[in-house]
């Protein structure tokens, strides 16, 4: 594609925009999608706004049989003004390019990624929440659509983004988590595809999600395949909190590394505090809770920003960590990372961009 032209066909039968208390996360989806297709032939071609609607797909498709699905998430927000911005778009684009590569998939090129993303949020711009704590939920997605049978990478790729207004995780204030530590499951394992967004990692964590949630656990801390390190909680990167320093797990190709750990990381460092990525052991964990040196716990991704772990259990074990309560280092964090998403506060990091 040389010159990126995107059609635009408009839904004939809008939806009522829901109340932001109704709000929740992923339940509604707006009246458009942005879609565009790829082939070996033709290269990216047809980019396209359409009605929000069912894909037509070939059931001998790739992503059906083999699994060629990733994804990405990502907001936008709307500032006091009433315009809109996207958070750091060109880190979910080269994330998207980096889990390509791995699933020998071919990546939208970026302009398509943001230029289409941002056509889309423009066409159903009043679905951009205004209310304090809402965003808008953004699902880039990349499938392989050519019909065979055969365990080969597909020749055709449809890459679409959705929209969802969401509401703030904290909505009743941030109350901290209890996380089951995860001795039976493991996630991913060196070699495999932890540290991409396939869609395929999150259908094998259901179950350990699943079996938490039955316990009365949110989410489950996910450890290594030795079960000694700790690698991350739920679908969030994880933080601990030391007396003197700031830890959080190395990315070393089973940990999908985050765009809000890496914006807590270049935050962190600008405060001056001491933070540092390295292999984290559980043992550390539980020592430190038992030396008092282990002070907060919390796990950051785009969709809850910064998490606080209130609990850490397992079989035979379980810690609470601050009283099961909110730490300062988690609240200063969240205050930061969303004051600059709503703009509250200086974008000093260049990380939005207007719409
Ligand atoms: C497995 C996993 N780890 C970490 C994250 C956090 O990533 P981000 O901060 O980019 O949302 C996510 C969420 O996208 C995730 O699914």
């Amino acid at each position: 594609m040389n010159s990126l032209e995107i059609s635009v066909r408009r839904t004939l039968s809008p939806k009522a925009l829901p109340s932001s208390e109704t709000l929740g996360f992923g339940k509604y989806f707006t009246d458009h999608m942005f879609l565009a297709s790829y082939s070996t032939k033709k290269g990216w071609y047809d980019a396209r706004i359409t009605p929000y609607e069912p894909l037509p797909l070939d059931p001998g498709a790739a992503v059906l049989h083999y699994g060629q699905a990733l994804f990405e998430g990502m907001k936008a927000f709307r500032h006091e003004d009433g315009k809109c911005v996207l958070f750091r778009p060109e880190f979910n684009w080269q994330r998207m390019c980096e889990g390509a590569e791995r699933l020998c998939m071919v990546a939208p090129p970026k302009e398509l990624f943001i230029e289409g993303i941002k056509a889309l949020i423009k066409v159903d711009e009043a679905w951009v929440p205004k209310e304090k704590g809402c965003s808008l939920y953004i699902r880039p997605t990349l499938i392989g659509t050519e019909g065979f049978l055969g365990v080969r990478p597909s020749d055709e790729y449809i890459f679409f983004t959705i929209l969802s207004p969401v509401s703030s995780y904290f909505g009743g204030g941030a109350k901290p988590v209890k996380i089951w530590v995860e001795q039976d499951y493991t996630r991913a394992c060196p070699g495999g595809l932890g540290s991409t967004k396939a869609a395929a990692n999150y259908a094998g964590s259901l179950k350990a999600a699943t079996e938490a949630k039955k316990k009365n656990y949110a989410q489950v801390l996910w450890l290594d395949i030795q079960r000694e390190y700790v690698e991350e909680v739920g679908t969030m990167n994880v933080f601990f909190v030391f007396d003197n320093e700031i830890v959080t797990p190395s990315l070393e190709g089973t940990i999908l590394g985050g765009g809000i750990r890496n914006s807590v990381i270049e935050l962190l460092k600008s405060m001056n505090k001491p933070v540092v990525e390295r292999k984290v052991k559980l043992q550390e964990i539980r020592d430190g809770a038992a030396s008092g040196r282990l002070k907060e716990v919390f796990g950051t991704g785009t969709a809850a920003v910064i998490s606080p772990v209130g609990e850490l259990a397992a079989k035979d074990w379980n810690i609470v960590i601050n009283n099961n309560e909110v730490g300062p280092v988690s609240k200063k964090l969240y205050d930061e990372l969303t004051g600059i998403q709503s703009g509250q506060l200086p974008d000093s990091k260049n990380w939005l961009l207007k719409i």
